[in-house]
């Protein structure tokens, strides 16, 4: 674990926030006066967003226990966690290795796990909130992901589980299924100007979302104006999984 400066503001921990839509909620939540502590695999990425920020940077893998704890260590307090951290490599289920299954739901929910449990008497103490970044693919599966679907269903059934049963704690537990996201991660997705045409075209909302498009609901799940609201799943996808039917017209227009 490599890590960089300290704040003393209520503070918000942000995982896989070196890009992406992890990025843009640490630079929301920091405008709404948290201090961010940005954690990403990629140290460079992080302290150039902790910089931007006036955050504390920390190099460390979600999955990794004992850098969780050190880190967890050296934070007293902490009013919001958001585990964004997530991977989504190709692959098709009939053939992925186990070992690379694993390897998405250690990331995609073993992080998130690992990172509650370390933060827990930290949060408890704040009445804190956690935010988990799921996907409408928990929802629709995505083929050739393998374990990315069935990894992100399960973080929002840890979501609930969390919710129900550390609800004693004080802390609330809430999960984000972005849809589409322009992010340095899918970029390969929308390269093709004629295939990202078609698919804003077919979208209700008319286009792919920017990571500004999520960032902006994780103030409200994590304030006090969500504070009665846990165990709950805001699908922030332009109407992507409630589209079957006008999905369906577009198909058979002649
Ligand atoms: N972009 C989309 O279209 C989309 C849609 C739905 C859900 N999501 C979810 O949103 C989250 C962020 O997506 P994104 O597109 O911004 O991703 P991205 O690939 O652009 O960025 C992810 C960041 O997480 C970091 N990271 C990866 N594994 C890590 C680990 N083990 N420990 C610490 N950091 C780690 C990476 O270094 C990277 O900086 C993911 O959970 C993803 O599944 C994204």
């Amino acid at each position: 674990m490599t890590e960089t400066s300290t704040s003393d503001r209520p503070t918000a921990l942000v995982t896989g926030a070196g890009r992406g839509i992890g990025r843009a909620i640490v630079l929301r939540l920091a405008r709404e006066g948290y201090a961010p502590i940005v954690v990403d695999l990629d140290a460079e990425a992080a302290e150039k967003v902790a910089a931007e920020a006036g955050g504390r940077a920390v190099a460390l893998d979600v999955t990794d226990t004992d850098a969780v704890r050190e880190l967890a260590a050296s934070v007293p307090n902490l009013d919001v966690l958001v585990n964004n951290a997530g991977i989504f490599p190709p692959a098709p289920i009939a053939e992925v290795a186990l070992a690379q299954f694993r390897a998405v739901m250690d990331v995609n929910v073993l992080g998130p796990l690992n990172l509650i449990q370390c933060f827990l008497p930290q949060l408890s103490a704040a009445r804190g909130a956690v935010v988990n970044i799921a996907s409408t693919a928990a929802k629709a599966p995505v083929p050739g992901t393998a374990a990315y679907s069935p990894s992100k269903a399960a973080l929002i059934s840890l979501t609930k589980l969390c919710a129900v049963e550390l609800a004693s704690t004080g802390v609330r537990f809430n999960a984000i299924g972005p849809g589409g996201v322009q992010t340095e991660g899918t970029a390969s997705v929308s390269a093709d100007p004629k295939r990202e045409a078609r698919f804003n075209e077919l979208l209700p909302l008319g286009r792919r979302a920017l990571p500004d498009d999520i960032a902006d609901v994780v103030p409200f799940l994590v304030g006090s104006d969500g504070r009665y609201v846990t165990g709950q799943v805001i699908y922030v996808d332009g109407g992507l999984t409630e589209s079957t039917i006008p999905f369906l017209q577009a198909a058979q227009r002649i």
